[in-house]
């Protein structure tokens, strides 16, 4: 097993909208391992949705709670662990996040992006004047530390759910030594 990635499990990271959630669920199914998703784990935990943590505690409390929920995996193996757009803002996720497992990020093209998150209205870094603007923006700053983070990047803007979890599983695969996987 490599150095790089001591723990069993496949660790999604990358912007809204670019399909961590639906990918995080393919691969867990295909994979048989648990699905942990850490804004799920913050809600749980906190008691209240993202949107009401944002609004009476402000994004560095979301942060505090991002960065413990991530803690709280050290322990786990063979779990798809799926994360908030932003956790790779803090330089201690980013170093936690190799700690945990395998990081793949999932990226798409601006439009795509922008296409996917308009259809819902719950990410409150979005409800901005102008949400284009914001998403540019945010791409722009958080671009370098996707990649900095992750250890595979996969572009999703063109492919199937099933060619991107085939993908990842294939490079989990030699990572991790896998002998039947795929
Ligand atoms: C955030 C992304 C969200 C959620 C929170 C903050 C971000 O997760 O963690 O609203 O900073 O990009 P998704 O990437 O699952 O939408």
């Amino acid at each position: 097993m490599s150095a790089a990635a001591p723990l069993e499990n496949i660790v999604l990271i990358g912007f809204m909208g670019t399909g961590k959630s639906s990918i995080g669920r393919l691969l867990a199914a295909k994979l048989g391992f648990q699905l942990l998703d850490t804004d799920h784990l913050i809600v749980q935990r906190a008691g209240m949705e993202i949107p009401e943590i944002f609004a009476s505690h402000g994004e560095a409390h979301f942060r505090d709670l991002e960065t413990a929920a991530l803690e709280s995996l050290r322990a786990r193996s063979r779990c798809i662990i799926a994360t908030g757009g932003g956790v790779v803002v803090r330089d201690a996720n980013r170093a936690l996040l190799r700690e945990l497992g395998f990081v793949v990020a999932l990226s798409a093209n601006e439009e795509v992006i922008f296409e996917r998150v308009s259809r819902n209205s719950r990410r409150p870094l979005l409800q901005t004047e102008d949400p284009r603007a914001t998403v540019q923006r945010l791409l722009a700053e958080r671009r370098p530390l996707y990649a900095e983070a992750a250890q595979l990047t996969v572009d999703t803007s063109h492919l199937t759910h099933a060619q991107i979890a085939g993908e990842i599983i294939e490079k989990a695969a030699a990572v991790f030594s896998w002998q039947d996987a795929a």
